[in-house]
């Protein structure tokens, strides 16, 4: 399989896990290439696609790629919509810690986005209920036609930590101590991670018509595990997509480690 330059080859497992599509990659290296693929494919089929982005360690190669086909002409995101998944409160989009500087930096200036169809959540604003409200109703103006994911090692999907409701939507809400621990080592010049972050809501992920998910990394086994295979609970917020019907999981081996396959 191939788009342009990126080439995804060594997949070694599919399956099928409730209406969940799990496919396994030797490699974080080849899991992203295959996101990258159907990104790419997803934007050539749609051009005015409305794209939902996580930020974290996770997408990085992701965004590289995409940053490349875009450079060599073999895509364009000019006609994109994006929504971000989440930003810190309190962070202003110019700082450098902030998931608006992140994406700046990973793929918005080295790609051809359209400023004005960027969608970001204001971290810096003074109210965050009212900011969360007019994320939120972005968003129902414009349904989000895929959205890429990452996993947290706690099972959250995008800032929904465990104890989070399937019906949650756009708020602000306290990072766990696991999240603070893990998003710990991607600081550039804050010393400790902000305590809370505005989140879409499990409803708004769930309410796009297709998810992608990456995760890559032993850190993230356990999580896969109970997310896939677990059954929807609110201990494990990733498991809430088992009631999506066009999820898509894309791991590495390490990732997938625990997980009781093929069935
Ligand atoms: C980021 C986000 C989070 C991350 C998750 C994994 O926008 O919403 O859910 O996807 O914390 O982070 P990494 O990729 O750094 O392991």
């Amino acid at each position: 399989m191939t788009f342009g330059a990126i080439s995804a080859q060594s997949r070694f497992e599919v399956f099928s896990a409730n209406s969940n599509r799990v496919e396994v990659f030797a490699s974080s290296a080849e899991a992203s290439d295959a996101v990258a693929v159907a990104i790419l494919r997803a934007v050539a089929e749609n051009p005015d696609i409305v794209l939902g982005l996580a930020t974290g360690n996770t997408p990085r190669k992701v965004y590289a790629q995409l940053s490349r086909a875009v450079s060599s002409g073999r895509a364009s995101f000019a006609r994109a919509t994006t929504f971000n998944l989440d930003e810190y409160c309190g962070l202003h989009k110019a700082h450098p810690d902030s998931f608006a500087a992140y994406m700046r930096r990973e793929l918005f200036d080295k790609t051809d986005f359209s400023d004005d169809r960027i969608n970001l959540i204001d971290g810096a604003a003074q109210d965050s209920v009212r900011e969360a409200r007019r994320f939120a109703d972005a968003l129902l103006r414009k349904p989000i036609d895929l959205q890429l994911l990452g996993l947290g090692s706690n099972g959250h999907i995008g800032f929904n930590e465990p104890g989070s409701t399937i019906d949650s939507r756009v708020r602000c809400v306290e990072l766990s101590a696991e999240t603070l621990l893990a998003n710990q080592e991607t600081l550039i010049e804050l010393q400790d991670v902000p305590s809370h972050a505005t989140t879409m809501g499990i409803a708004d992920i769930l309410g796009a018509r297709s998810i992608i998910i990456l995760a890559t990394g032993s850190a993230k086994a356990q999580a896969v595990r109970h997310c896939i295979e677990g059954g929807p609970s609110a201990t494990w917020p990733g498991s809430f997509l088992s009631t999506h019907p066009h999820v898509h999981w894309f791991l590495d081996q390490d990732a997938a480690r625990f997980l009781e396959k093929p069935r």
